[in-house]
């Protein structure tokens, strides 16, 4: 038999995933399933463009690295502006199955996790969340293990020259400060010569882009959450958008966004506390 576009995509099987719990079937739970396991097929891809990032970086491959990252950001665009095709339900119409997904939710969500400490969020404490799933936790103590996106790109930083110390283990928090004070002044040479560091400076700027692009999924999706449960707890034990709320100001790369604080119009990098 030739291959057909039904057979090479598995089709069938792929159609048969979105099992419904409510029953009678609820017209909307289609769509909520649909709509989270569209999610973790862009989160696989995510992944799989960071994981090729970051070889990229390591092999000095930064062109290779940025396209990589861009693509994560196009992708992120499109999760942003999914989320709010859930509004097309009514809190009352979600209300109508919202109990047969007890205790589950998306903090549960592997996939995102992993994305989160790829990026610099390692959490032993969510990592902790998963002890009862072998293979999520599996996934995500190898994630601890291995380097971030930020380890890869300082790192290439170092091999180009730039002083950008990585942070060790042992390392009290004054020292902490000390090599994020040195890595902020690295990138604020970026940016201030960037048509000289064109290539570091374009990779910087997709590694910030995805962080600003993650941040807005979790602001559209907390304001989703409010706008269908209001301040109810969420399935999964939280205390629902309160807890959504402090998560708000996460950063996978603190350091591309401190830079900025310390740019000026005459450059420079006067007023930077961490100026030689
Ligand atoms: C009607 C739809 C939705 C509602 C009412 C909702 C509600 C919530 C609530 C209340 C939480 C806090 C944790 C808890 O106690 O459950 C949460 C977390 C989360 N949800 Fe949703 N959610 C919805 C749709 C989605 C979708 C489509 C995704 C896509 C994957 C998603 C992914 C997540 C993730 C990743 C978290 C963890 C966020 C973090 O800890 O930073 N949710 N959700």
């Amino acid at each position: 038999m030739p291959l057909s576009y039904n057979k090479y995509l598995r089709v069938a099987d792929l159609i048969e995933l979105q099992g419904c719990l409510s029953d009678p079937a609820h017209h909307d739970e289609l769509l909520f399933i649909t709509i989270h396991q569209t999610y973790e097929l862009w989160f696989k891809q995510v992944l799989h463009e960071i994981d090729a990032a970051i070889i990229a970086m390591d092999g000095d491959r930064v062109a290779v690295a940025t396209r990589a990252i861009e693509r994560v950001v196009e992708i992120e665009k499109i999760l942003v502006t999914q989320i709010h095709l859930l509004e097309t339900m009514t809190p009352l119409n979600f209300l109508g199955f919202r109990d047969e997904l007890n205790p589950a939710s998306g903090f549960q969500s592997m996939q995102f996790r992993e994305i989160e400490f790829a990026s610099g969020l390692r959490d032993d404490s969510i990592l902790r969340a998963f002890h009862d799933d072998d293979f999520a936790h599996a996934r995500l103590a190898a994630r601890v293990e291995a380097p971030t996106l930020g380890d890869a790109f300082y790192s290439l930083l170092r091999r180009r020259g730039f002083d950008a110390p990585a942070d060790g283990t042992t390392h009290t928090d004054a020292e902490r400060l000390q090599l994020y004070g040195r890595r902020t002044r690295a990138v604020l040479e970026i940016i201030t010569h960037f048509e000289d560091r064109y290539e570091e400076f374009k990779l910087a700027e997709s590694l910030i882009a995805h962080d600003e692009y993650f941040s807005l999924w979790r602001l559209h999706h907390v304001k989703m959450v409010e706008r269908m449960v209001g301040t109810k707890p969420g399935t999964g034990g939280s205390e629902g958008v309160g807890y959504l709320r402090t998560t708000l100001d996460k950063k996978f790369f603190p350091e591309l966004w401190e830079a900025r604080t310390y740019l000026d119009t005459k450059h420079g990098g006067a007023g930077c506390p961490f100026a030689k």
